[in-house]
C-alpha cells in the first residue's frame, strides 16, 4: 500500500486512555500515581493521555501534578454557561487541567444521540475555550459489510473539516481518531490492512480539505480493542499515529505495555 512514513519528524505519537464510565476517586488516584511514574522514568517523546470520568478530573489532576501525562474529558457541551442542566461546558473543563477532549465517539453517537451537526458544534467550542479535539469516526459491521466504510467515514469527518476550513491555525491541532463500531469493547481488532486503507484515506481527505503540510501533521490514532499484544503492529503502520485506548487503559501495566509498543522515536 503507498504511503510514506513521516510518523517520527512531523507527528509526535499519541495516546489517549478513554476510561468510559469506569473509576472512583480513589482508584483514579492510584491509576495516576502509577502512570505518572511509569511514564516519567520511560522518557519517552510521546504524548500521552488519560480521560477519566468527569468526577475524577479534580483529583487525577492533582496528583498528576507536573507530570507530563496530560488530561482530557469524554465530553464537554458546546455552549459556555448557563441554564444547561447536567451539562459541562469548556472552560470547566480547563479549569480543572483538561487539553484535550473526546468528541463524537460512538457511544455518544449512538447510545445519546448526538449527530454530525452537533459533533461540528462541539469541535468549534472545544478550539474556542482551549481544548484539542479528538474526533472519533468509525462505521459498524453492517456498513462495513456492505462496502460502505470509507463513504460513512467521510460523512462523519468532512462537517468537522468544512467548519474548520478558514481556521487554519487550527487545522494541525485537530486529531482524528479512527474506532471501527465493531472493535469496541468486542476484541475483534481491525486488520493491519482495513486499518492503514482507512488511514491513508482518511489523510488523503485531511490533504484535499485542508492541505498537504496539515495532512501530515494532523495526528490519526486508532482505536477498538488495542492490546499490549496487538499495538506494535498497529502502530508500525505508516498512517497510524498512537491509540485510543479502552479496556486497556484501565490497568496502568496494560496501558504501559501499549506506550512502549510504540515505534523509537528518531
Ligand atoms: P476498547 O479498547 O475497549 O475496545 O475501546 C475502544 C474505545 O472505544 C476507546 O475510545
Amino acid at each position: 500500500m503507498e504511503s510514506s512514513r513521516t510518523f517520527s519528524r512531523r507527528r509526535r505519537p499519541l495516546i489517549v486512555g478513554n476510561w468510559k464510565m469506569n473509576g472512583l476517586i480513589e482508584s483514579a488516584v492510584d491509576m495516576g500515581e502509577a502512570l505518572r511514574q511509569g511514564f516519567d522514568e520511560r522518557n519517552t517523546s510521546c504524548e500521552v493521555v488519560v480521560c477519566p470520568p468527569f468526577t475524577a478530573l479534580h483529583a487525577l489532576h492533582q496528583q498528576l501534578g507536573e507530570s507530563s501525562v496530560k488530561l482530557g474529558a469524554q465530553n464537554v457541551f458546546c455552549e459556555e454557561f448557563g441554564p444547561y442542566t447536567g451539562e459541562i461546558c469548556g472552560i470547566m473543563l480547563r479549569n480543572v487541567g483538561c487539553r484535550y477532549v473526546i468528541l463524537g465517539h460512538s457511544e455518544r453517537r449512538t447510545l445519546f444521540g448526538e449527530n454530525h451537526s452537533l459533533i461540528v458544534r462541539k469541535t468549534m467550542s472545544s478550539f474556542r475555550d482551549g481544548l484539542q479535539p479528538i474526533v472519533c469516526i468509525g462505521e459498524s459491521l453492517e456498513q462495513r459489510e456492505k462496502g460502505e466504510t470509507l463513504v460513512v467515514l467521510q460523512e462523519q469527518l468532512l462537517p468537522v473539516l468544512k467548519a474548520l476550513a478558514d481556521q487554519r491555525e487550527r487545522w494541525v491541532q485537530l486529531v482524528v481518531a479512527y474506532e471501527p463500531v465493531w472493535a469496541i469493547g468486542t476484541g475483534k481488532v481491525a486488520s493491519t490492512d482495513q486499518i492503514q486503507e482507512v488511514h491513508y484515506y482518511l489523510r488523503g481527505l485531511l490533504k484535499e480539505h485542508f492541505d498537504e503540510d496539515a495532512s501530515q501533521r494532523v495526528r490519526i490514532l486508532y482505536g477498538g480493542s488495542v492490546k499490549p499484544d496487538n499495538a506494535a503492529a498497529i502502530f508500525a503502520l505508516p498512517d497510524v499515529d498512537g491509540g485510543l485506548i479502552g479496556s486497556a487503559s484501565l490497568q496502568s501495566k496494560e496501558f504501559l505495555a501499549i506506550i512502549d509498543a510504540l515505534p523509537a522515536v528518531d
